[in-house]
């Protein structure tokens, strides 16, 4: 069948109708027309698949990676960057109309798009690396992610030459981690093993855990080599931060986000929550009479104690169960929660309180809607802008300004 493109949907699929039913088309453009194959039908839209390009668009590129279209990581690199851009502004915009919002929204490109990432999570399988298909659910040996930082890449080669002359029955994933100070690489057992040591290994720090995730508190640490602790450089300050805890996943952006948020906040008193390693609880504090971090995460928590100045607090505690009695003769909020959002009852307790401005960073535009249809009754969105942190990938980065009416 053949169909005209005519949108774009969240996850960065094309949008096209067949007799008023939807048909979600990955890796189109708007404006494409396309000859289609129906994959999985479902009663209220279809998911269906290109066979052939009828009518290209003229922002349409060859995509660099092996992989484009099987792993399911990446959803624009059959596109130019600029025009991935400009779709992932219609994405938000049509996302954001949903509280009402109809202004313009600034996009702040990553200068560069590939090779960014300073941190990917490898499975293991058959003594392999590689990813797990977002559409396939299969595993897809990988040996080259051109989203990985090229030191990453280099690091990924020594650890799959180790690991075809070692076996492991209860590894789960490598994660391989990039700061300054080089790239370490954290091995993840579903179940304790014997870890077989091998000089290969010997240029990285390694750190051996066992749980289902890391950068979480259940996770059991019971090998280090070396340290977790690295050196990471921010906006012209180096920090010690641990390998355990979250980073941002690319720095050019990440520089851009914490100055576009010191800029934006306007007041003396001010609450960074979800603070991760404090590093910019640290930034703000040098603009703000007083910043008070709020972390979960005892690792992350420990560094933002380390590298904290006189005038910053931290709280190693769960934002709902504390917002309510640090909140008072607080000014701005920085809100920069993981992809769930906030939690109601801290929403609640903005809403309740003083706070006259917040600075909503999200990851996740559908949790970021959700929040700001309780925040808008309370509160007025100045500007929105989209940080362009994970080029070539659906995920799109948000910061958002409000002022209390
Ligand atoms: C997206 S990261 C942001 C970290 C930090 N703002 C940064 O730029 O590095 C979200 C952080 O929130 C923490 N977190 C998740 N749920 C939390 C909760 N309920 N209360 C406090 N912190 C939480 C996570 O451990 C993580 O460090």
């Amino acid at each position: 069948m053949k169909l005209k493109v005519t949108d774009i949907s969240y996850s960065g699929s094309g949008v096209a109708k067949e007799n008023g039913k939807v048909i979600f088309l990955p890796c189109v453009d708007i404006g494409e027309e396309v000859e289609v194959k129906i994959e999985k039908s479902m009663s209220k839209f279809d998911n269906g698949k290109v066979i052939k390009v009828v009518k290209a668009s003229p922002f349409r590129i060859s995509p660099p990676c092996p992989y484009y279209g099987e792993c399911g990581g990446c959803s624009f690199q059959h596109l130019t960057y600029e025009r991935e851009l400009e779709l992932k502004k219609i994405i938000l915009k049509n996302e954001l109309k949903k509280v009402g919002f109809v202004g313009d929204i600034a996009v702040e490109p990553s200068e560069c798009n590939y090779n960014y990432r300073n941190k990917i999570k490898l499975t293991y399988c058959n003594k392999e690396l590689g990813y797990i298909s977002s559409t396939s659910h299969k595993f897809i040996k990988i040996e080259n992610c051109l989203l990985a930082d090229k030191e990453i890449l280099k690091a990924v080669r020594v650890v799959e030459d180790y690991l075809k002359k070692h076996s492991y029955s209860n590894l789960k994933s490598v994660t391989f981690k990039s700061f300054d100070s080089g790239v370490m690489v954290i091995f993840l057992f579903t179940k304790r093993e014997k870890f077989l040591y091998d000089k290969l290994l010997d240029r990285y720090p390694i750190f051996i855990a066992v749980g289902d995730i890391l950068e979480s508190n259940k996770t059991k640490i019971y090998k280090e080599y070396n340290k977790t602790i690295a050196k990471y450089e921010i906006l012209g300050e180096s920090f010690d931060v641990d390998a355990k805890a979250f980073l941002q996943v690319n720095k050019c952006v990440t520089e851009k986000l914490y100055k576009y948020v010191i800029e934006n906040v306007d007041g003396k008193i001010v609450i960074n929550a979800y603070s991760g390693q404090g590093l910019l609880s640290r930034l703000l504090a040098k603009k703000a009479q007083k910043v008070i971090g709020i972390e979960v995460q005892s690792s992350a928590h420990r560094i933002a104690e380390m590298i904290k100045t006189d005038n910053m607090q931290n709280f190693n505690a769960k934002v709902e169960a504390i917002i309510s009695s640090v909140s008072k003769a607080v000014d701005s909020v920085v809100l920069d929660p993981a992809r769930e959002g906030c939690n109601a009852k801290v929403l609640e307790e903005i809403t309740k309180s003083n706070i006259k401005n917040i600075i909503y960073i999200s990851c996740n535009f559908s949790t970021l809607t959700r929040d700001l249809k309780l925040l808008t009754k309370f509160y007025k969105i100045l500007k929105i802008k989209c940080f362009d942190m994970f080029p070539r990938t659906a995920n799109i980065e948000t910061c958002v300004i409000l002022e209390k009416f």
